[in-house]
C-alpha cells in the first residue's frame, strides 16, 4: 500500500475473531487501519487454521451503541430485560456482546441453543441463561447441571426436567412457552389450563415464567393485538401474572409498537443492534455493525467492457473501477447484484458493478477521484443502512447480521 490508509473511529477497540495473539504485531504493522484502534486484545481464534493474512474486511461493533440501544429498550419496557444473544449475538459476537450486556445487568441472555450457553460460561459470564428453543433430552442433564432455563413445550420434556432436577438434589426454574400464534413451540393456549396441575405436581420444577411470541407485530396490528389478549387471558386463566415471575412476549417489534401490559420481561435481539424492524423509529437506534472492507486495486477499464461473472455488467464509457476485498465469502450478501447496491468510500456514495464475487466486488469510483488501493470502504454502517442492503438482497436484516461469516474479524470499539 503506496499511502497512510484512512483511519476508523480511532477510539479504543479490541480484535476478537480469526486470529491468534501471535499475529497481534503482524496486524500492527500489516494493517494500519484496524492498528489505528489503540488497544488489539488477544484473540480468541474461531479457527487457528485460517491463513494468517491482514482482512481485507472487518466489522467495527461499537458498544457504547449498543449500550444507547439497550437504554431507549429500557426506556420503553422497563429496565427487566432479556438480551437475545443468539446465533453470535446476531454476527456481532457472541462472547463480547454478552460481557457487554451482562455489565449492564440484564436478567437473562437468550440463547438457542447449550452450545451457546457454553460458550457464554466459558467467556466468564454468570448472567442467567435463557434457552429460547426446544432441548434435546441428552442436552437436558448439563441444563439442570448449569442451571440454565428452559422454556418448556411438552408435558413429557418438564417431566424429564423434573426427575433430572430431582436426581441432581435442586429445583430448576423454568418458564412455560405458550404458543399464541407463531406455531414453532410451546403449549397450545386450549390444553394449558388442564394441563397445568400436573406441572404443579412436579415438585422439582419451580416455574417461573411464561412466554409467548410474536410473528408479526411489525405487520399485522390486529393479529398481534389478539394475540396480547389471548396471552393475557392464558395468564388470567393459570392464575394470574402474580403466579409467575417473569412474564415475557415483546421482541423488538413488539417492544417499539405495543404496550408491556401484563408483561415485567422484554426480549429485545434486533434493536439492541441498533437496527429497528419498524419504519419511524430507526433514528433513535445507534449504528453497532460497520461492516468495513478495503480497496485492494483501482484501474480504468475502458468503454465496452464485461465487469463481473456473468458480465452483466459492461461499461458504456471509460469508467474508474476500484475492486473491494469483500465477497459473499465473508457473508456480504451475493442478492444484491443488479440491484443498484451502493457502498460509502471517499465520502460519497458509490454503485457496485455486476455481480458481488466470493472474494471481491468492483464498484464505479468515477466520481470519486481520490480513491485509491488501501482506502476503507463502508459496505454498512451509518452512510449507508445495513436494511437498504438487506431489501437490495430480497431478504431481513437479521439474515444478513448473521450471515457475516468467521473471517470478517471483529473489531470492539468500547
Ligand atoms: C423467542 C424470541 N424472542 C425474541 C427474539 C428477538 O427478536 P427481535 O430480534 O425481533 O427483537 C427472538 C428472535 O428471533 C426470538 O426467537
Amino acid at each position: 500500500m503506496s499511502r497512510p490508509v484512512k483511519n476508523g473511529t480511532g477510539r479504543p477497540c479490541s480484535l476478537i475473531s480469526g486470529h491468534s495473539s501471535a499475529t497481534h504485531g503482524f496486524f500492527v504493522r500489516a494493517y494500519p487501519g484496524l492498528a489505528s484502534c489503540a488497544r488489539l486484545a488477544t484473540l480468541a481464534a474461531v479457527n487457528d487454521n485460517l491463513p494468517i493474512s491482514p482482512p481485507r474486511a472487518w466489522a467495527e461493533i461499537d458498544l457504547s451503541a449498543l449500550r444507547q440501544n439497550l437504554a431507549v429498550a429500557r426506556a420503553l419496557g422497563g429496565r427487566n430485560l432479556m438480551a437475545v444473544v443468539k446465533a453470535g449475538a446476531y454476527g456481532h459476537g457472541l462472547e463480547e456482546l454478552a460481557k457487554a450486556l451482562a455489565a449492564e445487568d440484564v436478567v437473562f441472555l437468550g440463547v438457542a441453543n447449550v452450545g451457546e450457553a457454553r460458550r457464554i460460561r466459558q467467556a466468564g459470564v454468570t448472567t442467567r441463561i435463557y434457552l429460547l428453543g426446544a432441548t434435546w433430552a441428552d442436552e437436558r442433564a448439563e441444563i439442570v447441571a448449569h442451571d440454565w432455563t428452559p422454556c418448556l413445550s411438552t408435558v413429557e420434556e418438564a417431566a424429564h426436567f423434573n426427575r433430572l432436577a430431582m436426581a441432581a438434589g435442586k429445583q430448576l426454574k423454568v418458564h412455560l412457552a405458550v404458543d399464541t400464534g407463531m406455531g414453532r413451540g410451546g403449549f397450545l393456549t386450549a390444553d394449558l389450563t388442564a394441563i397445568m396441575p400436573a406441572l404443579d405436581a412436579m415438585a422439582n420444577l419451580e416455574i417461573e415464567g411464561i412466554g409467548s411470541h410474536l410473528p408479526s407485530a411489525d405487520e399485522d396490528a390486529e393479529f398481534t393485538r389478539q394475540q396480547i389478549d389471548c396471552y393475557r387471558a392464558c395468564i388470567e386463566a393459570l392464575g394470574g401474572p402474580a403466579r409467575f415471575k417473569w412474564r415475557h412476549l415483546l421482541n423488538s417489534a413488539g417492544l417499539l409498537a405495543y404496550e408491556q401490559g401484563v408483561c415485567n420481561l422484554t426480549r429485545p435481539g434486533l434493536m439492541l443492534y441498533g437496527v429497528s424492524p419498524l419504519a419511524g423509529v430507526q433514528p433513535q437506534l445507534a449504528t453497532v455493525m460497520t461492516l468495513k472492507a478495503r480497496v485492494t486495486l483501482v484501474r480504468t477499464l475502458p468503454a465496452g467492457h464485461g465487469v463481473s461473472y456473468g458480465r452483466q455488467f459492461v461499461t458504456t464509457q471509460p469508467t474508474r473501477v476500484a475492486t473491494i476485498g469483500i465477497g459473499y465469502g465473508d457473508g456480504y450478501p451475493r442478492h444484491v447484484s443488479g440491484k443498484g447496491a451502493e457502498v460509502w468510500v471517499s465520502d460519497r456514495r458509490c454503485p457496485i458493478l455486476g455481480r458481488v464475487t466470493m472474494d471481491q466486488i468492483m464498484v464505479d469510483v468515477s466520481l470519486a477521484s481520490d480513491v485509491r488501493e488501501g482506502d476503507e470502504v463502508e459496505m454498512f454502517g451509518p452512510n449507508i443502512p445495513v436494511a437498504e442492503i438487506a431489501a437490495k438482497a430480497d431478504t431481513i436484516v437479521w439474515e444478513v447480521f448473521t450471515g457475516i461469516t468467521p473471517r470478517v474479524v471483529r473489531c470492539y470499539v468500547r
